[in-house]
């Protein structure tokens, strides 16, 4: 064990080194590896991190903090996203002297960087001398300074600041051999952008290179309803409140856009002049739905992403989906690049997570494809607006009890994060997650209970427990390897989706749609077809009428008696050859009797078609007949309530990550001996206390 954990440490570090002394190569293997980005992001083990800033703080403490980081077996420090008041004290004034001595002593302390840009932050100068640069609420009001993104992303004076501050420090940054990639501004657009007339002109140029003609906008968006037919691009308006849903739907889209310019002018200017290998990245929110960030991860070399539980424990599923999301941006694995050391400062209960928790929220992360973790903050700035934020030292500049335990993860990470390198998890089941979809049924809910994410998590859970691994992905993403498709409220689903999804049944894919799918085209206007809209014929049944409903409706078939709840549709089965698995008992006249959920084989494949959300016994049940129907298999077998097994493969091995979710102990059985990476022994089963981890190597 020993001599492993030795080994492990040797060669981590000797990856760390070789890639500071720039003498990684790409390697020639995978389209990823033609990137020198990826290549080195490939090379690195697993990482410990955490977000730093020494510019809150006298340069005499500096090396305290590194002694202290370097002890904790952390490896990269996230800085520089909130500095820019420090690098550029007045118009045009740099200061990088103290940056410089930052990134050479962490290199001192095996410490390698990632900088910030510090976009989210400008400098009280430049918004007072450029007010232009601050937003408009949808209010009217101007933004003040003192929070942080007030800047106006569609101000083209903003943007040529950030432009330049991004370039200065590429400039000097670029080719430091202890840098090793960038972050573009923090979390964008959690303040949304600027209500003003720049904006407006702005969506109406968008608009205008969509459509081309407005008669073709106000055919798209049937704006001979309630007068809204415009005759000059200048009339469209932003939205305030409710609004046309094709000038919604449209203005989601915009919103995307402006963010993705905001971000290219900085990842542009970075790429001209920094090293190859440093990687772009850009810290994204998860499941957030201010943007779609399938299109702002495109020019990022990764998506990193901030894993905050908030209030309460481990949300085992919704977090677990949220990283396979943020997988699925890019379809490759990434990082978390912030998480909560105990607790956070903004819930509504800011408790603190349990002894071992935050160890074994780590694992999940790294069991979901994250390469690296790390932990926001390091230290509290002694004023400001987080003081109450877990940290890893307290005040007195001295670790908290935590430090511990993430000392310890550290050493986690040193005993198996070479071996893991270049692993992720691979996945026989594909969750679809469409913006669009999401966007225009939050436009329209028909019911407030009908909540896309609630039951895009109800299928996930159910189908994860029985596949152990899943893929949240793009509708547009290739399905091929897939043995099933799953898209739980794909509402929007226009001609060209239709058939790429149709492509997949007809090669041997099973493709599973939730209730209010297959209802709008691109433009948010309802098909001129019933429900699913261009896959009614392949499916040989349709939605007949779609109820909200105000109490609980019973159904019952080869799924049992059951129960749909909040919203249920009116199938038909129209072919011959199309099933009826599941008809609604006695409830509002219209549904007695009528099918639920309908089935039919297509080419080599299937689709199925479930009109209602189901209770979660009968959600299980359904999950099984999907996987069964599918040939979806568990990737490691059978195991007991509460343990998560997390499977990461790949250069011809294959891992298996297991945590203890459970308040008790739990005994593991396993398919045939394999080896415990974490524990250095091996065996066919293993015990694991509540939190507890164990790495294994499947040597079979
Ligand atoms: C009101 C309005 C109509 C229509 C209906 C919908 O009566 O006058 O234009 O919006 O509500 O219920
Ligand atoms: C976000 C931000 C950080 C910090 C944390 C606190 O993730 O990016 O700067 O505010 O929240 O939880």
């Amino acid at each position: 064990m020993l001599t492993f954990r030795k080994l492990s440490w040797a060669a981590s570090l000797c990856g760390l080194v070789l890639l500071a002394l720039g003498l990684c190569r790409a390697q020639s293997s995978g389209g990823a590896a033609e990137d020198p980005a990826k290549a080195a992001l490939l090379k690195l083990p697993l990482l410990l991190g955490t977000d730093w800033y020494p510019e809150q703080w006298p340069e005499t403490r500096w090396d305290e903090d590194l002694r202290l980081m370097e002890a904790a077996h952390i490896r990269v420090v996230r800085i520089t996203e909130f500095a820019w008041s420090r690098m550029e004290p007045s118009e045009g004034q740099y200061s990088f002297d103290w940056l410089d001595r930052v990134i050479a002593k962490a290199a001192q302390y095996h410490i390698a960087v990632v900088l910030g840009t510090p976009t989210a932050t400008p400098p009280a100068w430049l918004t007072q001398k450029y007010p232009e640069t601050l937003r408009v609420l949808d209010t009217g009001q101007r933004d003040t300074h003192g929070n942080r993104a007030q800047g106006s992303v569609t101000s083209a004076v903003y943007l040529r600041f950030c432009r330049d501050i991004a370039e200065r420090m590429a400039e000097r940054y670029g080719h430091n051999a202890n840098v090793l990639g960038w972050q573009i501004d923090n979390e964008y657009g959690y303040a949304n952008i600027s209500y003003d007339d720049t904006t407006r002109q702005q969506f109406q140029d968008w608009l205008k290179a969509k459509y081309k003609t407005l008669d073709n906008l106000n055919a798209r968006w049937t704006t001979a309803y309630w007068s809204e037919t415009y005759d000059n691009w200048s009339e469209i308006p932003l939205p305030i409140g409710g609004h046309n849903p094709g000038l919604l739907l449209d203005w989601d889209r915009f919103i995307t856009a402006a963010w993705d310019a905001y971000q290219r002018v900085q990842i542009d200017v970075i790429r001209q002049h920094v090293d190859p290998k440093q990687f772009i990245t850009g810290n994204l929110m998860g499941f957030f739905e201010g943007q779609d960030y399938f299109v702002l991860s495109a020019p990022l070399t990764m998506a990193s992403w901030d894993n905050y539980v908030g209030t309460g424990h481990m949300r085992v599923d919704s977090i677990g989906m949220t990283h396979d999301v943020v997988r699925g941006y890019k379809r490759q694995n990434f990082w978390v690049i912030e998480t909560q050391p105990g607790a956070v400062n903004w819930a509504p209960v800011n408790n603190f997570l349990n002894k071992g928790e935050v160890r074994a929220v780590a694992w999940q992360d790294v069991g979901h494809g994250a390469d690296e973790v790390g932990y926001w903050q390091w230290r509290s700035a002694l004023n400001g607006q987080e003081e109450y934020h877990g940290t890893l030292i307290g005040p007195d500049g001295t670790p908290v009890p935590l430090y511990d335990e993430v000392a310890q993860l550290g050493r986690d990470f040193e005993t198996v994060g070479t071996t893991l390198q270049g692993t992720t998890p691979v996945s026989q089941v594909a969750l679809l997650y469409s913006y669009d979809s999401r966007w225009a049924i939050d436009h329209q809910k028909h019911t407030v209970n009908y909540d896309s994410m609630a039951l895009l998590t109800s299928y996930y859970h159910a189908l994860r427990r029985l596949s152990q691994s899943v893929d949240v992905v793009s509708p547009y993403a290739p399905l091929d390897g897939y043995k099933v498709v799953v898209a739980p409220s794909l509402n929007v689903l226009p001609e060209d989706l239709a058939q790429h999804l149709l492509a997949y049944v007809r090669n041997g894919g099973h493709l599973v749609l939730g209730p209010r799918s297959g209802m709008k085209d691109e433009f948010n206007a309802l098909l001129p077809q019933r429900q699913p809209g261009y896959l009614v014929e392949p499916l040989g049944g349709r939605v007949e009428q779609y109820y909200a409903l105000e109490k609980d409706v019973p159904v019952t078939g080869i799924f049992g008696n059951g129960t749909g709840m909040i919203w249920a549709e009116q199938l038909s089965a129209r072919a011959a050859d199309t099933e009826v698995l599941m008809q609604y008992g006695k409830s509002n006249g219209w549904l007695d009797g009528q099918p639920g959920v309908i089935t039919r084989k297509v080419g080599k494949g299937r689709i199925t078609y479930i009109g209602t959300i189901f209770d979660d016994k009968t959600m299980a049940i359904a999950a099984q007949w999907i996987a069964q129907e599918s040939g979806v298999t568990p990737a490691l077998g059978p195991v007991p309530d509460g343990i998560e097994v997390c499977p990461r493969s790949g250069g011809g091995k294959q891992f298996f990550i297991l945590i203890n979710w459970a308040e008790e102990t739990r005994h593991v059985t396993l398919p045939h001996a394999m080896k415990f990476l974490l524990a250095g022994s091996q065996g066919d089963s293993l015990d694991l206390a509540p939190y507890g981890v164990e790495v294994l190597l499947d040597a079979k």
